[in-house]
C-alpha cells in the first residue's frame, strides 16, 4: 500500500484530506520558538548533524540545490557559506510562517537582500513537497531534513523528488528513525514521549505539538523500509548513514 502514514496524525488515526492540515497548524504554532526548542531537545545534537549532512551533499558553485520543508533555513544557510554564495538555493515549505523566519534570519545575517555580482540569494517559496512548484530535471541536489516524517504522503513525495532531479542529481533526507540501536531505545522512546512534550509545554506553551512531533518520529519508518520506498519512487544506489546509534538517520540516492 502507497503512503500508509496518511491515515496517521502521530497515534492518531485520521482521514488523509485532513493530514496536511492538522500539520500545518503544528508548525503555525511552533515556528516563534522552533531554532530554540530544536536546541533545547537535541541539546544542540542537530546542528552537528546538520553539519554532517551538508558535508555529505558536497554543494558546489552553480548547482542548484533545492531544500524542501526547509522551514527556518538551516540547511539553505550551511549550503549558502560553504559555496560562498554561488549555489542557487531554494527553500520549499508548506508553511508560511517557518518560511518567514527563514527569510528574517538571513536578512539579519546578510545575505537577504542581496543578490548582486556573484553571489545569489536564497529564494523561499511556499509549497508541497508532494507537489512540488518546481519544473522536472532542474535540481542537481534535493534536501529534506526533518520534514519527510511530516509529509502526509511519503511516496508522493519521494516521486516528487525523483522528478524534479536532473539525471545524475542527488537526493538527501534527514530524519528522526524509530529504528534506533536496541540499548539506546527505552530511553529514547521515554525521552520521545515525556521530555519532548514538557519541553514543548513549558517552552513553546504547545505541549500537543511536541507530543505529535514525538509521535511521528515513532511512526516514521526504519531504515530498510524508507530506503525500499525511495527504490520504488525512482532513486538509484540508496543507501542510508546512522548518526548517534540511528537516533538520526540520512538517506542518499541518486537519479540516474
Ligand atoms: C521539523 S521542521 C524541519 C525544518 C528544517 N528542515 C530543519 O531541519 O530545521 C519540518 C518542516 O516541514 C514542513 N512541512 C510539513 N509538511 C510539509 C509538506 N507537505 N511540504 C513541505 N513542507 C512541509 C513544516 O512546515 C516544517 O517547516
Amino acid at each position: 500500500m502507497l503512503n500508509p502514514e496518511s491515515e496517521w496524525f502521530g497515534f492518531r488515526h485520521v482521514k488523509p484530506q485532513d493530514k496536511t492540515g492538522l500539520v500545518r497548524g503544528v508548525f503555525d504554532s511552533v515556528a516563534e520558538h522552533y531554532d530554540l526548542m530544536n536546541d533545547l531537545m537535541s541539546g544542540g545534537l542537530h546542528r552537528v548533524w546538520k553539519d554532517r549532512l551538508v558535508a555529505m551533499m558536497s554543494p558546489q558553485a552553480g548547482q542548484t540545490l533545492l531544500d524542501v520543508a526547509g522551514g527556518t533555513g538551516d540547511i539553505a544557510l550551511r549550503c549558502y557559506r560553504r559555496t560562498e554564495g554561488k549555489a542557487d538555493i531554494t527553500v520549499c515549505d508548506i508553511n508560511p510562517h517557518m518560511l518567514k523566519r527563514g527569510r528574517a534570519r538571513m536578512i539579519d545575517e546578510g545575505i537577504l537582500p542581496q543578490g548582486q555580482g556573484t553571489s545569489r540569494p536564497i529564494h523561499f517559496i511556499t509549497g508541497n513537497a508532494e507537489e512540488l512548484p518546481i519544473p522536472s530535471r532542474s535540481v542537481d541536489l534535493y534536501s529534506i531534513a526533518f520534514g519527510l516524517r511530516n509529509v502526509s504522503r511519503i511516496d508522493n513525495a519521494l516521486r516528487e523528488a525523483a522528478r524534479v532531479l536532473r539525471p545524475g542529481g542527488r537526493f538527501f533526507c534527514m530524519e528522526f528513525s524509530p529504528g534506533v540501536s536496541p540499548l539506546l531505545k527505552p530511553v529514547y522512546e521515554r525521552y520521545c514521549m515525556s521530555v519532548l512534550p514538557w519541553l514543548g509545554e513549558h517552552v513553546a506553551h504547545d505541549a500537543e505539538a511536541y507530543q505529535y512531533l514525538a509521535e511521528s518520529i515513532l511512526k516514521f519508518p526504519p531504515q530498510a523500509a524508507l530506503a525500499e520506498r525511495m527504490k520504488k519512487a525512482g532513486l538509484d544506489n540508496v543507501r542510508w548513514t546512522n548518526l548517534t546509534g540511528g537516533v538520526a538517520v540520512i538517506h542518499s540516492g541518486w537519479k540516474l
